[in-house]
């Protein structure tokens, strides 16, 4: 199993498996922006419209393959607006339920997190949904809790949860105020 970063291109090309990755993610239960069931023709197209961000640098994503197979991801936006070049958002981390628990989901974020000390990202910051399996990986990967905002989006039954912000200094960044 290899991690690597796509380009637009590679993007595109994997579009297809990405696509049943983030299908199997709402399927799941997982609260990461859709309501279920989610169409595989919609999830590609959401990713094939990611393709321009990554093209302009403004959106990295990785892919962890097992052979053809994209079994998970994860991916960093940074922002475009100029007093925010420090920071960059943690979207869209997944893994396939055929290999949760086995240590993929850590080291994807291990591997966002090394890419944006590499790119002098001080600040990173995600949500999540409230007491989601995701929230023990965060915690225990130095990421601090900021609050939660109540009924802030539908898991994709419908139902309208919480969701947790958190934070993570990362290559030297510190608290200034
Ligand atoms: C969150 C997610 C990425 C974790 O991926 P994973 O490959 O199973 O994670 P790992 O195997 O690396 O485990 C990381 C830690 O989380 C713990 N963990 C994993 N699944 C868990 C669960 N269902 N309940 C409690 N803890 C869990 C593991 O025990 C491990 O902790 P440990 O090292 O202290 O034992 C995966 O569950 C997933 O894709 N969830 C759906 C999408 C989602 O919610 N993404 C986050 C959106 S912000």
């Amino acid at each position: 199993m290899i991690v690597t970063r796509l380009d637009d291109t590679q993007l595109r090309t994997h579009v297809d498996e990405l696509a049943a990755l983030l299908v199997d993610t709402v399927d799941s239960g997982a609260s990461v922006g859709f309501l279920a069931p989610l169409d595989h023709a919609e999830a590609a197209a959401w990713w094939t419209g990611r393709a321009d961000a990554v093209a302009t640098g403004q959106l990295a994503v990785w892919a962890a393959h097992d052979g053809p197979r994209v079994i998970g991801t994860v991916s960093l936006a940074f922002t475009g607006q100029p007093n925010g070049g420090h920071r960059a958002e943690l979207v869209k981390l997944m893994v396939h339920r055929d290999v949760r628990g086995r240590g993929l989901g850590r080291r994807l974020l291990a591997t966002a997190e090394g890419a944006a000390v590499a790119a002098e990202i001080t600040l990173l910051h995600l949500d999540t949904e409230t007491d989601s399996p995701a929230e023990h990986l965060y915690r225990s990967a130095g990421w601090t809790r900021a609050g939660v905002i109540p009924d802030y989006a539908a898991d994709p039954a419908g139902t309208p949860r919480p969701t947790t912000l958190y934070y993570k200094h990362v290559g030297g960044g510190t608290p200034t105020g």
